[in-house]
């Protein structure tokens, strides 16, 4: 379970983050979507304990995040693989960390790549893959270390509407194998719907959470064609037409 209470930031003087609190448990997934600029990629710096808040806390299953924990996986906007490293290197990476003996790394990581649709890869350079396979790999990384929480920041942004689609799908195939629990920053709220089993909208900078939508429909790999989803798309719309 993930607690954030009260998180503030400020950056030179300027409030960032605004007495943000929630809660995630352990089966949820939660969507956050703001204006450009309000502080969500700020938040999950916040959450990963890459950076350190000015006022408040966040416990991940009673433990006061402090600093960056294998138990905690981070996908940034530009993917964040190593461009020296190969596919296979880049996956293992995590387990590394973690003390994990070569061969055993290697095994897992060619296991979690598979689980994500990658094979025949492994000695490619990122440079030589496309953004989706890129991405595939990064979330590879991502879940090989067994983390107990999961930050996404625009995962998908820069991928064709297609790719975004496959890979939105994978990630919820994923999720539903792994049952760990994300926090997803995204622009589009039609992904917020997809992948969130609640829906966070901020507010512009200094950003605070100004509405959390539950969605029932969350898992349902058809949700793009259910009436549930176009309302919910409808009144997230509405919300945010409002506020931003
Ligand atoms: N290290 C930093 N030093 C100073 N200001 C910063 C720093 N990091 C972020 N900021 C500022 O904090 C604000 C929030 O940035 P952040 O990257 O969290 O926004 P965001 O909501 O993720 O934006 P986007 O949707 O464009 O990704 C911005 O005004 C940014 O310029
Ligand atoms: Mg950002």
């Amino acid at each position: 379970m993930l607690i954030a209470e009260n998180l503030s930031k400020y950056y030179g003087g300027e409030g960032v983050l605004d007495n943000v609190s929630f809660s995630l448990g352990r089966e949820e997934t939660l969507a956050v979507v703001g204006p450009s600029g309000c502080g969500k990629t700020t938040l999950l710096y916040l959450l990963s304990g890459l950076t350190r808040a000015d006022s408040g806390v966040a416990f991940l299953d009673g433990e006061l995040i402090g600093r960056p924990t294998s138990d905690i996986s981070i996908i940034l906007q530009d993917y964040g693989l190593l461009p020296w490293k190969t596919v296979v290197e880049n996956v293992a990476l995590g387990l590394k960390i973690q003390g994990v003996f070569k061969k055993e790394r290697m095994e897992r990581a060619r296991a979690q790549l598979a689980e994500l649709g990658i094979t025949g890869r492994d000695s490619d350079y990122p440079a030589n893959l496309s953004g989706g396979e890129q991405q595939r790999v990064a979330i590879a990384r991502a879940f090989v270390s067994r983390p107990r929480l999961m930050l996404l920041d625009e995962p998908f942004s820069s991928l064709d509407a297609l790719t975004r689609e496959r890979l939105q799908r994978t990630l919820l195939d994923v999720w539903k194998l792994r049952k760990v629990p994300f926090v997803l920053v995204t622009h589009s709220l039609e992904e917020a719907v997809v992948l969130g089993k609640r829906i966070m909208v901020m507010s512009s900078r200094p950003a605070s959470p100004v509405a959390v939508f539950d969605n029932p429909g969350f898992g349902d790999e058809s949700i793009r064609d259910t009436k549930g989803c176009f309302e919910l798309l409808k009144e997230l719309r509405h919300t945010v037409e409002a506020l931003w």
